[in-house]
């Protein structure tokens, strides 16, 4: 039996269908080439090491308050013992090929990458299904419900792309299918502020409990966008694609969720000959993308450094979780 496990998953974005998900919609998401790496190793402690969450062999106990920022490890190792029985642990380190602060999914990228490693140490069997579910647990053991609406404050859709990797149509209690899509002439640009995922959540449950037959005809255009969408997608229409994240935009941008800067980055893309932009995730800040043809790809890109965004340069249709090493 190995003792040690390696897994790597991808991050994603968002390209369609964010916040209507949530209630049940469809959401079209991509995982991109930027990878969380979870290594563990089998020991009697569990000790959490991790540079870019600020842990040194951390110790985790039962029955201690830990930081926010170990919260997703803590609920994974606690979703596969609730499933299998049993403790999981061990020496647990963390690292990733990109920042949490792009808002790329890393907290679902690492609960995934961990479930995954216990598992596979383990030699537990866990086909993707299960593993969604155990993996989405523990992301609603973090983020919780809505107090007013009792509604569950993540979909899972990022769980899902770690999971699956390519293009994928998510939608309630972990529904994938998977899109054969070719790669979008996609710019992605970082806003520059950083954005609460539970904050903006919580904002659109506010305002779908005060004004719900109203949020619930935003969510099925939203649905009838991510229809199209897909349709556009899967013919490699980029101007259809384009106008639809516009669209898409627009509709975000009356949930409350857009910001000045991220409105100023998608007008700053479409003036610079963009097909279409939109945010990306769940508002407030992140990412802003565009799609644009060959003419308009460096002016758009340029517009948006301009206005202050970072270029983030990624590629889609990345391959989901994976056992990059096992051994002793
Ligand atoms: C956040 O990236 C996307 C949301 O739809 C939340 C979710 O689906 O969990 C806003």
């Amino acid at each position: 039996m190995s003792d040690t496990c390696v897994v790597s998953t991808p991050a994603k974005l968002a390209l369609f269908g964010e916040h209507a998900v949530v209630y049940g919609g469809h959401c079209i998401v991509t995982a991109v080439n930027k990878r969380m790496w979870v290594k563990i190793r089998d020991s009697r402690e569990t000790v959490l090491t991790s540079k870019d969450m600020g842990f040194d062999h951390y110790l985790i106990e039962k029955g201690t308050t830990y930081p926010r920022n170990a919260a997703f490890v803590i609920a994974a190792m606690q979703s596969i013992s609730n499933y299998f029985g049993g403790s999981f642990g061990g020496e647990i380190e963390i690292w990733s090929d990109f920042s949490a602060k792009y808002g790329l999914g890393s907290s679902s990228a690492v609960t995934v990458g961990v479930i995954k490693a216990l598992a596979h140490l383990n030699n537990l069997k866990l086909d993707n299904g299960t593993l969604f579910h155990i993996a989405y647990d523990a992301v609603l053991n973090v983020q919780g419900r809505h107090k007013k609406s009792g509604m569950p404050l993540a979909s899972g859709f990022d769980v899902a792309s770690a999971i699956y990797g390519g293009t994928i149509d998510f939608s309630q209690n972990g529904k994938v299918r998977a899109l054969p899509i070719s790669d979008i002439p996609l710019i992605v640009a970082y806003s520059g502020e950083k954005a609460s995922t539970a904050f903006y959540v919580n904002k659109v449950a506010d305002l779908c409990a005060g004004h719900n037959s109203l949020c619930q005809s935003l969510f099925s255009i939203s649905d009838e966008i991510v229809k199209l969408a897909e349709s556009a997608l899967l013919r490699s229409d980029w101007e259809e694609v384009g106008i639809l994240m516009t669209l898409n935009h627009g509709l975000l941008s009356s949930l409350g969720v857009s910001t000045e800067t991220l409105g100023r980055l998608v007008s700053l893309a479409i003036k610079g000959g963009a097909y279409g932009a939109k945010l990306s995730g769940a508002g407030g800040g992140d990412c802003v993308i565009a799609v644009a043809g060959k003419d308009s790809y460096e002016n758009v890109s340029e517009r948006l450094e301009s206005g202050g965004a970072e270029i983030l340069p990624l590629d889609m249709n990345a391959e989901g979780v994976k056992v990059e090493a096992s051994g002793n």
